[in-house]
């Protein structure tokens, strides 16, 4: 029992990280740029006995994220538990001169996830117990545009940030899910009736899976045996057939082109 940091934790995977949680008795502090929603997950968890702080944040403002930041540094209420949750699909070309969409998305997936996680170690440490959750994908390990790019830096600064804290009682982990439903999908206008049934995971068990991979400490967190398979075939097949693969699945879920 200790207090929880949730970014995103209003929908889809951080609102289900955010339940068994508090199911397991943390105290949570969520974040999210919705108001509403953040109070409705407040009542819900709160009817649970947990005491619920709310952070209204657009993470991909530097000022925001510092704010966030300066929470999870406060030593006087420390952070056991930190999950960095909040993103969101991108399917905005890489060959575009404006990068402000790329911009927005880096702050909220890249930049927050270094800050948040730089701002909240430290007291860990000296503590000698914590654990920081980055939700990277799967996707990671393909090669579609700057939502790949991004979910593989996770996975890799996640590797690298547990090789610094190793031995410190501060674990790390990067949970890599597949397709889950959420309100993911219909957010980034992503036609996801492609997908195969049997490739759609459902979030309640993803987190309770991947909870049970961070209380034994394992950095890389990919919670169906499905993916763990695919994972495996990814890290194995030539890169040219990866990037084969990638370009028909973002073929087959892209809307009209419009740029
Ligand atoms: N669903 C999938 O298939 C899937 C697969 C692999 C990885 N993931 C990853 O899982 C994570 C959670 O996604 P999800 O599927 O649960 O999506 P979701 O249901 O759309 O939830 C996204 C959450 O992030 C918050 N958020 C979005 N933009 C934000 C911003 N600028 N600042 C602060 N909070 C923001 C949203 O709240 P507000 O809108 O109120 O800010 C919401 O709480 C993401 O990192 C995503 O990349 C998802």
């Amino acid at each position: 029992m200790g207090i929880a940091l949730v970014t995103g934790g209003t929908s889809g995977i951080g609102a289900e990280f955010a339940r068994q949680l508090a199911a397991r008795g943390d105290d949570l502090v969520l974040v999210a740029r919705d108001r509403e929603r953040l109070d409705a997950m407040a009542a819900e968890l709160g009817a649970l006995g947990r005491s619920v702080e709310v952070i209204v944040a657009d993470l991909s403002r530097e000022k925001d994220t510092g704010r966030v930041a300066e929470r999870l540094a406060d030593t006087t209420k420390p952070v056991d538990i930190l999950i960095n949750n909040a993103g969101y699909g991108l399917r905005t070309r890489l060959v575009r001169p404006d990068i402000a969409e790329h911009d927005d998305a880096y702050g909220v997936m890249l930049r927050a996830v270094w800050v948040l996680s730089a701002a909240v170690a430290p007291g860990m440490k000296e503590r000698g117990h914590g654990a920081i959750v980055n939700v990277a994908s799967i996707a990671g390990q393909l090669s579609m545009g700057a939502y790949s790019s991004i979910k593989a830096w996770v996975i890799a600064y996640s590797e690298g940030l547990a090789n610094e804290l190793h031995g410190s009682g501060v674990t790390v982990t990067a949970l890599m899910p597949g397709w889950v439903r959420t309100e993911f999908h219909q957010r980034a206008s992503i036609r996801a009736g492609s997908i195969p049934d049997s490739l759609w995971l459902d979030a309640p068990r993803l987190v309770r899976v991947s909870l049970r991979d961070v209380d034994r400490g394992r950095v890389i967190s990919i919670p169906s045996v499905r993916y763990r398979l695919l994972s495996w075939l990814l890290r194995h097949l030539p890169r040219s057939t990866v990037r084969a693969v990638s370009r028909r699945i973002s073929l087959s879920r892209s809307k009209a082109a419009s740029d």
